[in-house]
């Protein structure tokens, strides 16, 4: 299998990386299994040199707010975004006047998105504002039917719910375009027919050996990764583009980098760019970082339709605590940040950089104790909650409609 798998990968003269996200060490990290043995989480230094991307240094994050003229986003100061691929590229075409787009994406595959799910979208919302660049975002309805257990028209509805929740985040209807694979590819024949060219252009052997397909897996997983491939490509959206073919930039967590790999290595042989990409760590599971989030085990993360007591007492009775077992010892040896949980998800949501570095000493000090620094996350997560659930029910189903349908985007060149 070895053998096969390094054939396979030297056949499709992919990039550095492994199969199905894992060789010989043991975090495991694939568009389905993201899994570490670690208390702190998977070893991200690692799994930049086992995926061949870039570490996204302060050089890239000084050039980011040179560029834009704004500070960094705390997701970039604060290694959250930790690895790209092609950012220089993208940036030099940028400067020199090349607009360029972003592409990221959803599988709908329950009605309720949790935390994790909002960093890219955060992000990329973050991302359109200071760049000014026409964004689409691919609702993988088809990927979800084939993989979980749900009916084609329970696919079709979660996208359009799940819909409602990226709008939310506060994306401008003039520049995003949001679409769903099972309604788009009968609107849109230039999507498919990229799709197919796709499709001719990687072997089953290759699917294999960076999916790890086997012979019982239905077939429209194997040709599944064309679909989420092919939106990287500016001429699958020609009411927007027209036949331009744009450079594109896919912001996402390192846990989907295998589509991309394989799309990657499709560009040239298409005549494109390969798409440049922006990849963020894993956000944890209320348990610690070893623990999966499971959409099946509400206890297990914090989701944007919980209320208020059940952000309380989920954080109160499961966030993994890395401090002592008495208030005594804890005074004297003070917490581990690195694994406490309510610490880690604070470095994703309290933008206040003097707070958390204040809350981070006193921890480590033992000065603050488990119930208080708690205290600090579930106020955070009140909040960012009840805000975003606000923002939610302003979109009804007209304004979904209008982010759907086929309409130009703002194209502006770069400054
Ligand atoms: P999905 O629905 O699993 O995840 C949506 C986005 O959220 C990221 N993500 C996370 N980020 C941080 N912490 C987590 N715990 C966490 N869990 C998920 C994912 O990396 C993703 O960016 N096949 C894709 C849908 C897709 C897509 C794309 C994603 C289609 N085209 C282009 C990114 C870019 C999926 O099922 O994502």
């Amino acid at each position: 299998m070895a053998n096969d798998v390094t054939n396979n990968l030297n056949n499709l003269n992919l990039e550095k990386c492994d199969s199905a996200g894992k060789e010989d060490d043991e975090d495991i990290v694939n568009p389905w299994n993201v899994v570490s043995k670690s208390e702190t989480g998977v070893d991200y230094d690692k799994l930049i040199r086992r995926f061949g991307s870039s570490k996204i240094d302060d050089e890239l994050i000084a050039r980011f707010e040179k560029i834009t003229g704004r500070p960094a986003h705390h997701f970039l100061r604060r290694g959250i975004f930790f690895s790209h691929r092609d950012m220089h590229q993208l940036l030099n075409l940028y400067e020199a006047g090349k607009p360029f787009y972003l592409y990221t994406g959803r599988g709908p595959s329950s009605k309720a998105m949790h935390l994790g799910h909002l960093v890219p979208f955060i992000f990329t919302k973050w991302l359109q504002d200071v760049f000014n660049v026409p964004l689409v975002i691919q609702l993988t309805d088809d990927e979800k039917f084939l993989w979980k257990d749900l009916k084609l028209e329970e696919a079709i509805s979660l996208a359009f719910e799940n819909a409602k929740d990226i709008i939310a985040c506060g994306f401008d209807e003039k520049n995003t375009f949001i679409f769903s694979d099972l309604t788009f590819v009968g609107q849109c024949p230039e999507f498919y027919q990229n799709v197919v060219r796709i499709e001719k252009s990687v072997t089953f052997n290759q699917v294999k050996g960076i999916f790890g397909f086997g012979d019982s897996d239905v077939i429209g997983k194997i040709s599944f990764p064309a679909f989420q491939a092919a939106p990287a490509f500016s001429t699958s959206f020609p009411f927007i583009f027209g036949k331009s073919k744009l450079p594109c930039l896919i912001p996402c967590a390192i846990d989907q980098d295998p589509y991309f790999r394989m799309t990657r290595d499709v560009a040239p042989r298409l005549g494109y760019n390969k798409p440049a990409l922006l990849h963020s760590v894993f956000f944890p599971a209320l348990q610690g970082a070893q623990t999966k989030m499971s959409a099946s085990d509400s206890n297990t993360s914090i989701f944007l339709t919980d209320t208020p007591k059940m952000i309380k007492n989920k954080v109160n009775k499961h966030a993994f605590s890395g401090g002592q077992a008495t208030v005594e010892e804890h005074r004297e040896k003070g917490g581990n940040c690195d694994i406490d949980i309510s610490y880690q998800y604070l470095r994703f949501f309290l933008d206040d950089d003097e707070k958390l570095k204040k809350i981070r000493e006193d921890y480590t000090s033992g000065a603050m104790l488990t119930g208080e620094l708690k205290k600090e996350l579930i106020d955070v997560l009140q909040t960012l909650v009840a805000e975003h659930q606000a923002r939610r029910a302003q979109i009804t189903d007209e304004v979904v409609h209008r982010f759907m349908a086929l309409h130009p985007l703002v194209t502006k060149s770069a400054t």
